[in-house]
This record gives C-alpha cells, structure tokens and sequence, in this order.
C-alpha cells in the first residue's frame, strides 16, 4: 500500500487492524492514522513501519489497545507520544528492536493488563519499572537483554496470570519472596536464564500453575518438593536444572495429570519404577510425553501406558527387559519410544507390536539379545527403527520389507 490519506474520511473508526499489510512505503502513514482520535483498538502488526514512528501531538488517547508487534523500527527507541495513552489495556510491541530506558512509561498506565515487550533489547531495569503495574495480568518480556536479577518486587504483581522471562541473561537468587502475591499465576516461563531458585522444602506458594517451564535454570539439587502442592500441572519443563535426586514417590501420584513431564540432562534417580499411577488416560487431544532422557535411574521398568505420545528414557542405566506397553481399552497411542543406551537385556518383546500407532522405535545401544520379531514388519507407520549395537540373532525378517513408509533402519 502506497497512500492511506483516505483513512481520514473514517471520522467515526474505532477500530482498525490492517495487520500484515505492508505499509512500508506509505510516508506518514502514522501521522495519518493519527487523525482519527475515536480509535480504540489499532492493531499494526508486521506492517514493516521502519521509520521513527513520531508524533508531535498524539491524537488517539481513547486507544485501549495497541498492537505493534514485528515491525523492526530503526531508532531503537520506545515512541515518546506512547506517555500520553493512558488508558491502555494492551500493549504489544514484541521485535522491534526497542531498548532503552522507559522510565515512568507505565507509570501513568494504570489500567495496562496485558503487555508483550518479548524480542526486543530492553535490559532489567525495564522489569523494575514495571513492578508497580498493579493491573497486569500478562508480562512477556521473554527473548531480551536483560541482565542482572530479578527485583522481588516482582512479586507484588498479584494479578500476574502469565508470566515470560524467558531468554535472558538473568542471574542471582529467586526466592519465595518473588512469589509473594502471585495467587493467579497459571504460566510461568523463566527458561534459559542463569538464576537459580531458592525456596525452602516446605514452601506452599500461592499459586496453582498449570505450565511451568524452567529448564536450563537451577531448581536443584533437590527435587522441588513445592511441586507437591501444585496440583493443576499439564506442563512441566525442567530439562537442565541441575537437580540431583530421586524422583519422590508423591510425584508419580500425580504426574499422570500432567501431559508433558521434561526432565531431560538432570541427574535423576528413581525408586518407582512403575508408572502404576498413570492408569487414567489424559483428556481427549493432549499428547502425553514423558522425557526422562539422561539421568542416571536405574532398575527395571515393568510397563508403560500406551497412551503416552512420546516415551523416551534413554541415556539412563536401566536393566532388565525391555518394559511392555499397557494396552487398555483405549487405542495404543505411543508414536515415540526411545529407550536407547541403557543397560536392557533378554529380547525384544512381541508386544511393542501392539504399539499400532509407533512411528518411532528406538532400542539401540543395550544388551538386547534374540531374535527381531517378525511382527515389527506390521507397524505401518514405522518412520525409524534403530536396533543397533546390542546382541541381536537370527535372520532379519523378511518383513521388515513391508515398511513401507521407513527412512532411516539400523541395524548393526
Ligand atoms: C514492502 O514494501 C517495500 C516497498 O514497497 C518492499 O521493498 C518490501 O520488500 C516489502 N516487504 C515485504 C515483506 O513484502
Ligand atoms: C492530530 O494531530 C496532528 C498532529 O500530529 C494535528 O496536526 C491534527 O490537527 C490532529 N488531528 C485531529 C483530527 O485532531
Ligand atoms: C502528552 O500530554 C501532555 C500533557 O497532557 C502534552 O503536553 C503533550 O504535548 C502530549 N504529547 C503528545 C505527543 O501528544
Ligand atoms: C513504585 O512505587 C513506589 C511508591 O509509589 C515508588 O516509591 C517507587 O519509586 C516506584 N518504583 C518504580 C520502579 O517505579
Ligand atoms: C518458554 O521459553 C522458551 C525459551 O525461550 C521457549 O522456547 C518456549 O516457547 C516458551 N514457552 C512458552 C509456552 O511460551
Ligand atoms: C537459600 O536460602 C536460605 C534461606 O533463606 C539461605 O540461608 C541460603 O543462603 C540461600 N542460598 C543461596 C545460594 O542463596
Ligand atoms: C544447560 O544449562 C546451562 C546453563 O545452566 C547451559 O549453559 C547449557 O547449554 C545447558 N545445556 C543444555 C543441554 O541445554
Ligand atoms: C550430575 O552430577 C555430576 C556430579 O556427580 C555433575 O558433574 C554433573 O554436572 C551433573 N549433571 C547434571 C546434568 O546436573
Ligand atoms: C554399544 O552399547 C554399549 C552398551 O550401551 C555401549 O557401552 C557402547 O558404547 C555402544 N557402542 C557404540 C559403538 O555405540
């Protein structure tokens, strides 16, 4: 679009998304938009306004939302006339390239509920600032540049529902003061960073989250017996945290409430080697996961629901035979099983054939010795089958001919 002059005959607009049109090339094209002082709700996402998008009198102060995410504006600076609209209620301006200090910005705010600075360059003092937005309810501020740690003032945002501090360089010390009063929080995503948390074992927070993601920052070494009391979990990423200990038995009588359970490259052992509370199946359309995937547990495993999406315990010192997949009244859903590098032996059971569904099978690196049953050339979907490096014998089955969809087959 070349010319938007034509906008201003909209004197009654309250409302304008033009979205992903490229408006690039419009000259003024703000300035424009600027004379229709009724808009409540502009939404400019993606539009490519490269330019220092100033306004010497800013005209639409009704705005209560304001979307202008993605546009990658070259001065790096968040827009001055941004001070004068007061009444905001949502405020996007994720990847711009915006940093700088934006002292006071918010202040006047008082109504900001949901605020998306994420992918932009804005450094820690910018999470202080915003520490006294009382009304918030969603903060991303995920994909910056902010360094140094997180005030525990932070914790007196008691409406903070969502939460994304994600991707920065954050250091220190959380502790349960930085949870305070943040009863509503349901999503919080403090993955890659450099703090670690420090709360006491008998901490109860406030809080019921249903998705916690916090890999790669230090939860350990003790498991987080705070997990105990949360009791509406469906995500849960811990991949990476530094924890060194023994999955609590308590965790299992819940976990199968939770659809996807990382805790990949932690030092996990575990003295429940039944997944025996998982016999309810999760609701309709979640895909299950469990990643324990480099730890250090050991033992046996008897079986494992066949509901479970993605099952994946390799890189761990697991012995006895390869454990069997649960087939209840429900369909087999296992696409993923991956148990390689372990320590399993005897054969490899006919019944993963139940597996109907297994896209991706997995049982390289072990002592697996026998024979390959015949059945695994009836798993249609069979993307990747990997059987490599145990003590395998006998003829590969001729079978194996009938899969038909396989990319990738070792069997050395
Ligand atoms: C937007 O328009 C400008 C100028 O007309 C052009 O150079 C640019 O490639 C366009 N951007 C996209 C994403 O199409
Ligand atoms: C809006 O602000 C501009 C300055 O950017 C001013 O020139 C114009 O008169 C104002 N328009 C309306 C409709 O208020
Ligand atoms: C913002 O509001 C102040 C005081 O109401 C006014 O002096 C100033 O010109 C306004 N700035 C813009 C860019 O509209
Ligand atoms: C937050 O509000 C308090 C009291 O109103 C004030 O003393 C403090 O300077 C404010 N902090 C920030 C970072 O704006
Ligand atoms: C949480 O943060 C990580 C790292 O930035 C990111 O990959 C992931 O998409 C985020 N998850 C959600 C649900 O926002
Ligand atoms: C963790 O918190 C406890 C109790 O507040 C404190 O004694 C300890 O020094 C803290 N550890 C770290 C690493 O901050
Ligand atoms: C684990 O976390 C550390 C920081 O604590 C990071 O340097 C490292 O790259 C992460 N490793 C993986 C495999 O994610
Ligand atoms: C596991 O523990 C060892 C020390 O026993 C430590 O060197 C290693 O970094 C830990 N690994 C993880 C992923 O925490
Ligand atoms: C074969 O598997 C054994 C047992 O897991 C392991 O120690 C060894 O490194 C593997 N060899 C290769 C070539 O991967």
């Amino acid at each position: 679009m070349k010319d938007l002059r034509w906008i201003v005959g909209l004197s009654s607009l309250e409302g304008l998304v033009l979205s992903g049109v490229n408006l690039s090339a419009v000259e003024v094209g703000l300035q424009t938009i600027n004379m229709l002082p009724s808009l409540t709700r502009l939404e400019l996402v993606g539009c490519g306004l490269f330019m220092n998008p100033h306004l010497s009198q800013v005209n639409f102060t009704s705005l209560s939302s304001l979307e202008l995410g993605e546009n990658n504006f070259n001065n790096y600076m968040v827009p001055p006339w941004l001070h004068n609209l007061t009444g905001l209620h949502d405020l996007g301006l994720s990847s711009n390239h915006l940093s700088g200090p934006i002292h006071g910005l918010f202040e006047q705010m008082t109504s900001l509920v949901d605020l998306n600075l994420g992918e932009n360059l804005f450094d820690a003092s910018t999470l202080k600032s915003l520490c006294n937005v009382s009304s918030l309810n969603y903060l991303d501020l995920s994909l910056n540049d902010m360094q140094g740690s997180i005030p525990s003032e932070i914790g007196q945002l008691s409406k903070l529902q969502v939460l994304d501090v994600s991707s920065n360089s954050l250091t220190g010390v959380l502790s349960e003061d930085h949870f305070a009063k943040l009863g509503e929080l349901k999503s919080l995503n403090q993955s890659e960073n450099l703090f670690a948390l420090n709360v006491s074992s008998w901490w109860v927070p406030r809080f019921q989250l249903r998705d916690i993601m916090m890999s790669s920052i230090k939860v350990g070494l003790l498991f987080p017996a705070w997990l105990r009391t949360e009791k509406e979990v469906q995500w849960l990423d811990m991949q990476n945290a530094s924890i060194s200990d023994s999955i609590p038995s308590w965790f299992g009588v819940f976990c199968y409430e939770i659809y996807f359970v990382d805790f990949f490259n932690n030092n996990l052992t575990w003295n429940l080697l039944e997944f025996k509370q998982m016999k309810k199946s999760p609701p309709d359309g979640n895909s299950p996961s469990t990643v324990l995937k480099s730890n250090k547990l050991d033992g046996s495993l008897k079986s494992f629901p066949s509901y479970i999406y993605e099952l994946d315990l390799s890189q761990n010192f697991l012995t006895g035979h390869i454990p069997l997949p649960d087939v209840g009244q429900t369909v087999a859903s296992t696409i993923f099983l991956i148990l390689s590098d372990n320590h399993f032996t005897s054969s490899i059971p006919e019944d993963l054939c139940k597996l109907e569904n297994l896209k991706y099978l997995d049982l390289s690196n072990n002592f697996l010795s026998g024979r390959v049953p015949l059945c695994l050339g009836n798993l249609p979907d069979l993307l990747v089958l990997n059987l490599a490096n145990n003590s395998l014998c006998g003829q590969i089955p001729s079978s194996l001919g009938n899969l038909g969809q396989l990319w990738i087959l070792h069997l050395n």
